[in-house]
């Protein structure tokens, strides 16, 4: 698509912004992740301060126009595109939704991506889903609560307007609930979040009080509900999740995200949770040909050229746009079974990178971001475990990573440890439209959250070592 510029006074990724067109900007506009790459057809511009004239491509984020009038073409790969579609419908399982004839909607704020539910006699009859418009603020939670200290307003302006295109498309409802971790929370509030970015990580406001729609500018003048939190780590979306499970004795609750919450159900039914910063790795961040779950993004690895992907909206593949997170697990195993990857994560023998399809590749510094990010997972689930008394009976994942994960593959690269495991989708969007149906159902919550302790990773002994070891392939 051709796009005409005129203004010189924005740079060119914030103006595609406002036409509508929001980039890949996962490193935040500092030009070193290199995903907000754009075509230049027509015009003078500046990149970097560098004169560049078209035809030619540049760093939509680093690039401003010189001449009256330009022209940019934006490729596939640095668009966000719709997710609509890629969320299962496991959870609609868990536990039958209340049987009503008014429309409610459930709204699950995640870090990366906002997804919608609408609710009428029990079924789901509409949903919607769009990357969270945060994500130019920066790609995961710490990154927003340092944005949030200078652009609080700016930050919650952009997510209502994004929650406010999800309404329209949807059917009026009379009640609308949200659930988020804890920073999303506030942000959705205007809540500023800073305390939760450093000790003792205090929670600036844990229980909301419904808002009116019209107040914050959303097109439905109804009520919106608010999961409450537990703490700074662990939000309204773990609560609702255990809410929707009922967990049993010996069951451990992970939601994997770039702050992978869980919940670990000791043998005397008593709860206790822990939060282990993965980081975003496993979302494509950092990773030179990483990229989200989204339509053309390769989501199984199972050797050289041997991959499926996620399919476009047209319904075709396409050229590869990436690996996403489940495929990066992928080729770990893939790499490691075959010899070609040490304990350490080193190429055997050395080379700079692999390719994992044409154009696609992994390097050793992305393999030491994901082991990383796999060590905090695995750490973290091994001190909760030694915590509550032994190894848990079965897991379950929630979280829209887990529905791609091969979990065969996850177990071999020592992510997860080899238990029984039970993937059950969106259990926060489930909760949140659990709330809208019923808004009682905030009591129950409430009692719920005092039942869980939570222990805190950094202050457990041993945690480190346990880190390092999980940085290692089995
Ligand atoms: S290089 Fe443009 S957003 Fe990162």
């Amino acid at each position: 698509m051709r796009i005409e510029i005129h203004d010189k006074t924005l740079g060119l990724a914030e103006q595609l912004r406002r036409f509508g067109f929001p980039l890949d900007m996962r490193c935040d506009g500092r030009g070193t992740c290199g995903r907000c790459r754009v075509r230049l057809l027509s015009g003078c511009w500046l990149e970097n301060g560098v004169a560049v004239n078209a035809p030619a491509e540049a760093l939509a984020c680093r690039t401003w126009l010189v001449s009256e009038t330009g022209s940019v073409e934006i490729p596939f790969a640095s668009c966000l595109p719709s997710t609509q579609g890629l969320f299962a419908d496991a959870w609609q399982n868990i536990a039958p939704m209340p049987v009503k004839d008014e429309v409610v909607v459930g709204i699950d704020i995640g870090t990366t991506t906002l997804a919608a539910a609408a609710l009428q006699r029990g079924r789901i009859i509409a949903r919607e889903a769009c990357f969270n418009p945060q994500a130019r603020f920066g790609d995961n939670v710490m990154s927003r609560i340092s944005a949030a200290e200078t652009h609080l307003e700016e930050m919650r302006q952009a997510l209502l307007d994004a929650l406010a295109d999800m309404l329209r498309k949807m059917p009026p409802p009379t009640r609308v609930a949200i659930a988020g971790n804890s920073t999303m929370t506030s942000l959705f509030h205007g809540v500023n979040p800073v305390s939760l970015g450093h000790a003792p990580f205090a929670l600036p406001q844990s229980d909301f009080a419904p808002v009116s729609g019209d107040c914050l500018g959303l097109p439905a003048s109804v009520p919106i509900h608010t999961l409450p939190l537990i703490s700074a780590f662990l939000g309204g979306d773990i609560l609702g999740g255990l809410g929707e499970l009922h967990l049993k004795p010996g069951d451990l609750f992970i939601d994997i995200g770039t702050n992978c919450e869980m919940v670990f159900c000791k043998m005397d039914g008593t709860l206790v949770g822990a939060a282990a910063a993965a980081g975003p790795a496993f979302e494509g961040a950092g990773i030179a040909c990483g990229t989200r779950a989204v339509p053309g993004a390769i989501c199984h690895y199972r050797g050289f050229d041997a991959f499926e992907m996620i399919p476009r909206d047209d319904g075709l593949l396409g050229t590869p746009v990436g690996l996403c997170g489940s495929a990066m697990v992928d080729a770990l195993a893939v790499l490691r079974r075959a010899g070609l990857l040490s304990r350490f994560g080193r190429f055997e023998p050395p080379c700079p990178k692999k390719e994992i399809a044409q154009g696609v590749y992994i390097t050793e510094q992305d393999i030491e971001q994901l082991l990383t990010a796999k060590g905090a997972v695995a750490a973290g689930i091994r001190c909760l475990e030694e915590y509550c008394g032994g190894p848990c009976r079965r897991l379950i994942l929630a979280g829209g990573f887990a529905q791609f994960l091969d979990l065969d593959n996850a177990a071999a690269i020592g992510m997860l440890p080899k238990r029984p495991v039970f993937v059950v989708g969106n259990t926060s969007l489930a909760a949140a439209v659990r709330l809208a149906a019923e808004p009682t159902h905030a009591t129950e919550l409430s009692s719920l959250r005092q039942s869980v302790s939570e222990l805190h990773l950094n202050n457990v002994p041993g945690f480190d070592v346990k880190f390092l070891e999980g940085m290692m392939l089995p």
